[in-house]
């Protein structure tokens, strides 16, 4: 029941959304419910192009205050991993930068969070990660796979 009015509410979303994520909410839809349905950062869930807008942003703004290497290795992983990307995204987009909490466009954090996973290994796709939080909630960011050099 919770599951159904969930995916219902995203449909609602999608709906006052674009007429391509709505084709693709309804597409969703009928997919079984549970944590099966949540997507994984192994599956390519950001594209290249945000990783470059990523970058421009975090150059910008976020290297006034951040190395790159704040956002990688194991106490980075232990803190957001194997959980909803949406924590991340919460986090970065209502608290940063610091100096100037939630200044950014959507689309902006979207871009530095595509390149915080780029950091740690994730691959990117062909599929824009959406600046929402139903979209941000559907994803898990899990422990890249190897790549198996
Ligand atoms: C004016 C300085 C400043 C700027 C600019 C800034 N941050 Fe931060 N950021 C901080 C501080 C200070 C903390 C530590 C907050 C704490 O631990 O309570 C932090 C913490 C974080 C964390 C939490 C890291 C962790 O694992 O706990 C993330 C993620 C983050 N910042 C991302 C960003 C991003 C992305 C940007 C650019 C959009 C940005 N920050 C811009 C000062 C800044």
């Amino acid at each position: 029941m919770m599951t159904a009015s969930r995916i219902s509410s995203l449909l609602v979303m999608a709906s006052v959304s674009t007429l391509v994520a709505t084709t693709f909410a309804a597409v969703q839809a009928p997919v079984p419910s549970g944590p099966a349905s949540m997507r994984s950062t192994n599956q390519g869930v950001f594209t290249a192009e945000q990783v470059e807008a990523g970058k421009v942003t975090f150059k910008d703004i976020c290297s006034d205050c951040h190395n790159p290497e704040y956002f990688t290795g194991e106490q980075f992983m232990a803190q957001w991993a194997n959980k909803p990307l949406f924590d991340l995204y919460q986090m970065v987009s209502v608290s940063m930068p610091s100096e100037e909490p939630g200044s950014l466009t959507k689309e902006q954090y979207a871009g530095v969070i595509a390149l915080l996973l780029q950091w740690n290994g994730v691959p990117a796709g062909t599929a824009k990660l959406e600046a929402t939080d139903e979209a941000m909630s559907a994803i898990q960011f899990d422990f890249p796979k190897p790549t198996g050099k």
